[in-house]
């Protein structure tokens, strides 16, 4: 952002500062002009800490920086990752069931079509336990997910929210993490024979899932008294990089492309997709992608003043930029959304994560705060103590579904009584006056002392974002809700969202660490720390 701009929020916020939430909450029709539909999604963020001048001088800032050219580039397949040269068309993913025209390039759009049908007949032919034109062994009765970050994160947020709509004709597992703990103990639980492997990754170089998949072939292989070839037939590849999956024995109808174009945290809409459409079925995979086209379009045609994305991404340069909160929680209250947090995590801080602009000068504001959460209810009961007394402010934001897809009505009640109660908790706060007049006991000195311990100071933000109900369409406006978010929110810091340098260095270094940790290099290269660490597994190894 440039000074001018920072300025303006650095004051507004001083005008704003002085104003308790309460005060901002009291105002008649606060929630009507603060709160804003899109499909199977309201965002109430009247408990922000913003006014209708604030939030002009940020709609101000958008439109300055030209966010709709900005969108309408990424929607038409413009070069927008810069320092690797490739367009970002994820949205080109489901552009199929968008009510707009896509202005991506009709090739891909086709080639996407086409996956998407290749795609589609696998998990039929699964689904009919007949995918033997495949190569696949019938009885297979467990999919394990084979892919870390984007190729995980997505896939098994989705599957795990979506339980409800699960076929029940496969166990699914995820096996992200090259912790043999996990893996041993999901080769005790599963029958190779029944087993299919679905090896995730989009460049197919990712130390932790060739290493997996390798491990896995062979206890498949044992199985089988060492038949390589039987091993290979429970194995489907997902990735860009199709000659390295074909080249590990994958034959070409047992290998799904996704592309370039689509950065790892934004291609759950592609085959990456595949082990939620086995758990779902087709039919619904589509009306997941039905959802984020949904979002697409109001992306597309709402004035910022109504949407959605800009909106959250406004909100989330004014809490980081204007009054300058490092942090950012994610409380869903669905048990179902328990791996959204995670899933932000990567989206906004693996693309946001960033302190010098594409042309590599220096950001003048901060950017992306640290993303966190963990569900409603528990987490009231581990961290929000913090959240409402503690010495820093974390704006939130609260998420819930109105309708739930079981008929317990009374537990639904409470779930929802606790989301709203703690945004009320959070942006009311108690006075000390309020919480003197509740202590009646003791000498004055220890009244005061305990109602200062039982003061909340409130005035602490939050946005609470409801669901109509859990369903594959409002999960995969969800998603796509906060994928434009972090584009916005990237135009407006001057980032290149879909590069991930940050992640390189310390790949290469384990890869210089491990011959070490075996034995067989020598170790006078690395730091003192590297060094004395190795010694001391060594020895104990
Ligand atoms: O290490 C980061 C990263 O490159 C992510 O961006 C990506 O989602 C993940 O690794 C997995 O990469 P791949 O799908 O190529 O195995």
């Amino acid at each position: 952002m440039l000074a001018g701009q920072l300025d303006t929020l650095a004051r507004e916020a001083a005008r704003l500062k002085p104003l308790h939430l309460r005060e901002l909450l009291a105002a008649p029709g606060r929630f009507e002009q603060f709160s804003r539909r899109a499909g199977p999604l309201l965002l109430d963020f009247s408990r922000q800490k913003l006014d209708e001048p604030a939030l002009q001088a940020l709609g101000a800032i958008a439109e300055h920086c030209g966010w709709q050219q900005r969108r309408d580039a990424m929607f038409r397949g413009d070069v927008l990752n810069s320092s690797e040269q490739r367009p970002v068309l994820h949205t080109a993913l489901r552009s199929g069931e968008s009510q707009l025209p896509s202005p991506a390039p009709e090739e891909i759009r086709s080639e996407i079509a086409q996956t998407l049908q290749r795609m589609g007949e696998l998990v039929d032919a699964l689904e009919r336990g007949d995918a033997g034109a495949y190569g696949i062994p019938a009885g297979i009765t467990d999919v394990v997910n084979l892919g870390i970050g984007g190729s995980d994160l997505g896939p098994r947020l989705a599957v795990e929210a979506l339980s409800s709509y699960h076929s029940g004709r496969f166990r699914c597992h995820f096996l992200p993490n090259v912790d043999g703990h996990e893996m041993a103990a999901l080769m005790r639980r599963l029958d190779p024979r029944k087993t299919l492997v679905l090896l995730v990754s989009k460049s197919f170089t990712t130390q932790e899932t060739l290493l997996n998949g390798a491990v896995l072939r062979q206890w498949i292989a044992q199985a089988y008294a060492g038949d390589e070839a039987r091993a290979a037939a429970h194995f489907v590849a997902v990735s860009a990089n199709v000659a390295a999956a074909q080249a590990l024995g994958i034959p070409p109808e047992r290998v799904l492309p996704m592309w370039d174009f689509v950065g790892g945290r934004y291609s759950v809409w592609s085959s990456v997709g595949l082990v939620l459409a086995i758990a779902i079925g087709m039919p619904n995979f589509r009306a997941f992608l039905r959802g984020a086209a949904l979002m697409d379009d109001h992306f597309r045609s709402a004035d910022w003043r109504d949407n959605l994305p800009v909106l959250l991404a406004l909100i989330g340069i004014w809490n980081r930029n204007g009054l300058g909160y490092a942090a950012h929680g994610v409380i869903p209250y669905l048990d179902a959304l328990s791996e959204l947090p995670a899933f932000l995590q990567q989206l906004e801080m693996e693309s946001l994560g960033k302190r010098v602009s594409a042309d590599g000068g220096e950001l003048l504001q901060a950017t992306v705060p640290v993303v966190w959460g963990s569900v409603g209810t528990n987490a009231q009961h581990a961290f929000f103590q913090a959240l409402h007394q503690g010495s820093d402010v974390v704006p939130l934001d609260l998420i819930g579904a109105v309708r739930p897809a079981h008929a317990l009505r009374d537990n639904h009640e409470a779930l929802l009584a606790n989301l709203l109660a703690q945004g009320a908790a959070f942006a009311l706060g108690k006075t000390r006056e309020e919480a003197l007049a509740e202590a009646t006991k003791g000498s004055a000195a220890e009244r005061e002392a305990l109602a200062a311990q039982r003061t909340f100071p409130g005035d602490r933000p939050s946005s609470t974002l409801l669901l109509d109900a859990l369903t594959p369409e409002s999960l995969g406006a969800l998603i796509a809700l906060y994928e434009h978010k972090v584009v916005v929110q990237a135009l407006l810091w001057d980032i290149n969202a879909f590069d991930q340098w940050g992640v390189e260095l310390g790949k290469v270094l384990a890869k210089s660490i491990l011959p070490a940790l075996a034995g067989n290099a020598a170790t006078e290269s690395f730091d003192a720390s590297t060094r004395g660490l190795i010694a001391t597994i060594r020895a104990l190894s």
